[in-house]
């Protein structure tokens, strides 16, 4: 056995090292056989954005009719790409490629949290896609209905997808881990005619009873006319006459044969509901040309793609727009083979991850930061007993990457030969933004680059709007691309006043602050607004403050994001409560119990500060920012414009007991 604290302290030392590396290009090996590495492409790009992106539009899908026109920019921001073309989702995933003889290529290699193994191929997934549509039919879904999706990490949820595009119903999916209350506002909110979801979900060894769940929350909801039950566990699980069926029997009773209807371009793929500043979730609307088009081209050239041999693992859930493009729909359209993964990374054991890499040849994984740092904790030993040299290319996603757990990642995952690309966007853009291409640019740990060709993202100053030529400002884009959203779903007014109103209608507000170097690169910093990203999860301090005051014991609450070494940013939770109330432990739990109720476990706030006030201005604003020095433990920034600046000395004099009692 090696000596495991010696290897520890030696690896500790080398990445310590290469902090002082600043920048590393690609390997020789691999530009040399990359499918670009003409930085040429760039300026092919730049020199004609429009004309760029419907050539790759026309290069990579399959039209049923081809569209004649690129961008309609007539009623800005609410562009049009590709407007006459016409081009179904699903066929362009399944039907294709197996008309191309390719339907006995696996599409996922499934892995369930028990052991399980199940190899999809496109053969099989067309099948089940033409059923399921059907019987979607059958039920009552046609095109332009909404369809919810509440299911865990399980083949059927793929299906669901393409069933849905194959007939123009569009999806709605929420992430497994929110709550059965979040489902119901989403579907609400979108007024969905049906559900798709299953009996229970398992998570590490455990059976969530979910159907029950969504009984409890969703039972009158009037729009909702039929709810799909996956029969995924086999757990008990309440149904209702009349309006409950099983996948499996509606799906063994539709016809086998369901023709793709070719959709226009701009016709709705899905909706999926995201955090903004209020807390009210904003339904950002996808379409089907462009945003195919940006995330098959994306999937295609940021990964370096080859179809026929590579093995692809997003390491996303489904729930969230990195499953949609990177598990789903550029996965799927460009033919790849792709693993996915039902579980968490450390069930049964810690090495799962890296024994399923061994396991399936992965040679391309895109995980978050958050992941990379938990297995940083764990050590470099797990990932070390296993064969990883089937990577040859590492991704990142969904928050910053620090420079440390980028050098691990190169160092341990990679064996040092992998190009890593931290890539950045957002459930806005649909697609990769800013990222290196790894044939082509020199990367330097902690930066996302520079924008992907025909994107044009830039850093501003804050009030004039000025581009910053080095340093820090607001990231903008400055042009349409094919797969920005269109709206959010029945709230015009909000999308123009959320992305478009600081700089006007050409130009779209990112809502992240960034920094330029001098060499051109961005360096993402984080958000601007009131969203928190915890483990690469989006989440709005309003939605989870709102979940808090919703216990009958609290008056008022303040949440701000606090930076955590693990997850990236923390939920703290400033909470006054409600006449005599005394704080306890018992309340802590109930109010943690109230936040998972109505968001969902990973929501709860990891610390809560029990306050007799909130600082407020005069306007009774509260102040986040005090917030967010105090519980970062920095000075105070300016208190003056407070109604009753005492309120802070009283919050110190709480922090302060707060660490006495840790100790
Ligand atoms: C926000 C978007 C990208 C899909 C998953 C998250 C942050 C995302 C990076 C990155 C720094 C990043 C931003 C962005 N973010 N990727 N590579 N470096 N920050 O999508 O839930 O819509 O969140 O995630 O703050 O605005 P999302």
């Amino acid at each position: 056995m090696s000596d495991t604290r010696s290897d520890d302290a030696a690896l500790e030392h080398r990445l310590e090292q290469m902090l002082e590396i600043d920048s590393f290009p690609p390997p020789e090996a691999f530009r040399e056989r990359a499918l670009w590495s003409d930085p040429a492409i760039y300026e092919e790009a730049a020199a004609d954005p429009v004309a760029w992106w419907t050539a790759r539009a026309k290069e990579l899908l399959d039209w049923d009719v081809e569209p004649s026109e690129g961008l309609d920019d007539s009623d800005p921001p609410f562009y049009r790409w590709f407007a006459d073309g016409r081009v179904n989702a699903s066929a362009q995933c399944l039907d294709r490629h197996v008309a191309a003889g390719l339907g006995d290529r696996v599409a996922y290699h499934w892995r369930g949290e028990e052991g399980e193994r199940r190899d999809v191929t496109y053969a099989e997934l067309l099948d089940s896609t033409q059923r399921f549509a059907n019987a979607l039919r059958a039920l009552g879904v046609g095109k332009g209905d909404v369809v919810g999706i509440y299911l865990p990490m399980i083949p059927e949820v793929a299906v669901a997808m393409l069933a849905c595009a194959r007939i123009g119903a569009i999806h709605n999916v929420v992430f497994g881990g929110f709550s059965a209350e979040s489902v119901r506002e989403r579907m609400e909110f979108s007024q969905a005619r049906a559900l798709v979801t299953v009996d229970g979900a398992r998570r590490k060894g455990r059976t969530a009873p979910v159907k029950r769940q969504v009984d409890e929350h969703l039972g009158d909801l009037p729009a909702l006319e039929t709810i799909v039950v996956v029969r995924a566990t086999g757990v008990e699980c309440p149904m209702t006459a009349g309006r409950d069926v099983f996948y499996e029997e509606v799906c063994a009773a539709a016809d086998p044969d369901c023709p793709a209807e070719p959709m226009e371009a701009e016709h709705p793929l899905f909706i999926l509901y995201t955090s903004g500043s209020t807390a009210k979730p904003k339904g950002i609307l996808h379409t089907t040309g462009g945003y195919l088009t940006g995330v098959t081209t994306t999937h295609r050239y940021v990964f370096d793609l080859r179809p026929e041999t590579d093995v692809w693992w997003c390491a996303a859930d489904v729930g969230w727009i990195t499953g949609h493009s990177y598990i789903v729909y550029g996965p799927l359209s460009n033919g790849a083979t792709s693993v996915m993964w039902e579980g968490a990374p450390d069930h049964p054991h810690q090495g799962i991850w890296w024994e399923i890499v061994q396991d399936h040849g992965v040679s391309i994984l895109y995980a978050a930061p958050t992941a990379i740092r938990t297995f940083i904790r764990w050590g470099a030993e797990i990932p070390g007993r296993y064969d990883l040299t089937s990577l040859r290319l590492l991704g990142s996603v969904g928050e910053p990457i620090n420079p440390k757990a980028w050098l691990w990642y190169h160092e341990v995952i990679g064996g040092g030969r992998c190009p890593i690309l931290d890539t950045w966007w957002q459930t806005e853009t649909g697609a990769i933004m800013i990222t290196p291409l790894p044939g082509i640019t020199a990367t330097k740990p902690g930066s996302a680059t520079t924008p992907f060709p025909g994107i044009a993202a830039d850093v501003v100053e804050e009030r004039s709007g000025e581009p910053v030529a080095e340093g820090q400002g607001l990231l903008v884009l400055e042009r349409p691309w094919p797969s920005m959203l269109r709206t959010l779903y029945k709230e015009d007014e909000r999308f123009l006043e959320t992305y478009f109103s600081r700089f006007g209608r050409g130009r779209y507000l990112v809502g992240d602050a960034a920094r330029r170097d001098a060499d051109g690169h961005l360096w993402v910093i984080g958000r601007i607004d009131d969203v928190v990203n915890v483990s690469g999860h989006r989440l709005s301090t309003a939605e989870v403050e709102s979940a808090i005051v919703a216990h009958e014991k609290v008056a008022e609450a303040a949440v701000i994001g606090q930076s955590d070494p693990d997850t990236g940013q923390a939920i703290c939770a400033f909470v006054t409560l409600t006449g005599d109330t005394e704080p306890s432990e018992e309340l802590e739990a109930a109010v943690r119990e109230e936040v998972a109720t109505r968001i969902g476990k990973f929501a709860r706030p990891k610390r809560i500060v029990w306050a007799e006030d909130l600082p407020k201005t005069r306007s009774g604003k509260i102040m986040r920012r005090l917030l967010r020095d105090i519980a970062e433990g920095r000075a105070l920034g300016d208190v003056t414009t407070l109604r009753d600046p005492g309120v802070m000395a009283e919050l110190e004099a709480q922090i302060a007991a707060e660490g006495e009692g840790e100790d």
